[in-house]
């Protein structure tokens, strides 16, 4: 049977900092609360959530929201069917507690999220989603911190902590649903609920969260979040980095199937190489380095280094896709072809074009054909990818 998944978007608040009802102020034509309902609709579509618990403000927003009903939210889509929008509290943990009152009691797993935060992405909603699924009581979402971060009382320095032991924490978060319902029961508040599952002594654990899942507290953060859009709408040239990635792969002992953009391929042979000799996933992260300006594929996974001995492609991509984030680098797209005699790669290219997607978080076009019998590739020696990728700079 299907694992129960409810979601609940706090939108409650009174937003003292911002000056106004934050969520309901429009981004890129949208209201914050419209973001966070699509956010999950999507997952409702993917059937990852069965369904919504909208928390607004006891007295409606307005004449935004008059009546409690999502079909009068403007712009929010008759598609999202299983919505249920109730009164919140004086504090946030109050109104995730009204909030879990109308989640229905087969819920295994409750995700919570703040209106204020429009630019989760799905993918991390699934991700805490998942590692709940997968046994965790709590997975929240946390970022390094990279700024130093010291302690002080009247603007004198106490001390300076260690920001390696500290992190940063977003929301969506995803909880056992008992786990959630016990921690709430104290009717204590708190920032996030994580803290509330904290101290009846449940383990929370952390998925990486996303730089861009910015909070709107004040006026600043929404003109950065407008910029943000912006960017992502029109992608300045200056903004735009190009680089491209070419890779070979001799084929070996006999076996049932080789990797090809992390999927497993049946044929006779494998590839050889120092990890799985997933040729086309290293002519990607070629692409992808080249572009960022970061050297190549033999630079930071050597081949002489046990530790990629055997080692799953997909990994280094993941570390490489790390990388780029951290230089504000976002996938564009990255277009590929393979070139090989065999085998025929047409019935497993929507899966690579999928697996990529997912760790790339870019669109991705796979091409395949045939060298014609022509010289080595030709002769069916090895098969060889070219790839070009296209990233830009999101901050
Ligand atoms: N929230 C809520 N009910 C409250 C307080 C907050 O549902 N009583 C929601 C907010 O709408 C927001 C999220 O919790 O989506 C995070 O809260 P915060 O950023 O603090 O928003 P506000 O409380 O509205 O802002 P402020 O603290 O500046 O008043
Ligand atoms: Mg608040």
């Amino acid at each position: 049977m299907k694992m129960s998944t409810w979601a609940i978007v706090v939108a409650a608040g009174k937003g003292e900092r911002f000056g106004s009802m934050k969520q309901l102020e429009r981004l890129g034509g949208k209201t914050l609360i419209e973001w966070s309902l699509e956010l999950f609709s999507r997952l409702v579509e993917d059937e990852m959530v069965e369904g919504i618990v909208l928390v607004v403000p006891p007295d409606g927003c307005g004449t935004y929201l008059p009546q409690e009903k999502v079909a009068d939210i403007p712009g929010s889509t008759s598609k999202i069917s299983n919505v249920h929008v109730v009164a919140g509290g004086d504090s946030r943990s109050a109104s995730v507690r009204s909030g879990l009152a109308a989640v229905p009691e087969r819920a295994e797993t409750v995700v919570v999220h703040d209106a204020a935060r429009p630019l989760a992405s799905p993918e991390l909603a699934k991700s805490v989603i998942n590692a709940v699924r997968n046994g965790a009581s709590a997975a929240i979402p946390a970022l390094e911190i990279v700024d130093t971060i010291k302690e002080i009382e009247d603007s004198k320095v106490l001390r300076t902590l260690d920001r390696t032991r500290y992190v940063t924490i977003q929301t969506p978060q995803a909880f056992k649903a008992n786990v959630l319902r016990r921690a709430h029961e104290s009717g204590h508040d708190a920032t996030d609920d994580a803290t509330l599952v904290e101290m009846i002594g449940e383990d929370v654990v952390t998925v990486p969260g996303e730089r861009n899942n910015i909070k709107v507290t004040t006026h600043d953060d929404l003109v950065r979040l407008n910029r943000l859009i912006e960017s992502e709408e029109t992608e300045p040239l200056s903004k735009l980095r190009i680089g491209n990635g070419f890779d070979m792969h001799r084929f070996g002992r006999r076996d049932d199937h080789l990797v090809l953009g992390g999927i497993n391929i049946p044929h006779n042979k494998s590839l050889m190489g120092h990890s799985d000799a997933d040729v086309l996933t290293h002519a990607v992260i070629d692409a992808l380095l080249g572009a960022a300006g970061l050297g190549d594929i033999g630079h930071h996974f050597p081949d002489t280094d046990p530790l990629w001995s055997g080692a799953d492609s997909i990994e280094m991509l993941k570390q490489v896709i790390e990388m780029l984030h951290n230089q504000s680098y976002r996938v564009v797209n990255i277009d590929i072809t393979a070139i090989a005699e065999s085998p025929i790669l047409s019935p497993y290219i929507v899966s690579i074009q999928s697996r990529l997607s997912e760790v790339t978080g870019g669109g991705i076009n796979v091409k395949a054909t045939s060298p014609e019998g022509m010289g080595a590739l030709g002769n069916e020696e090895g098969i060889a990818c070219l790839a070009s990728a296209l990233i830009a700079m999101v901050a």
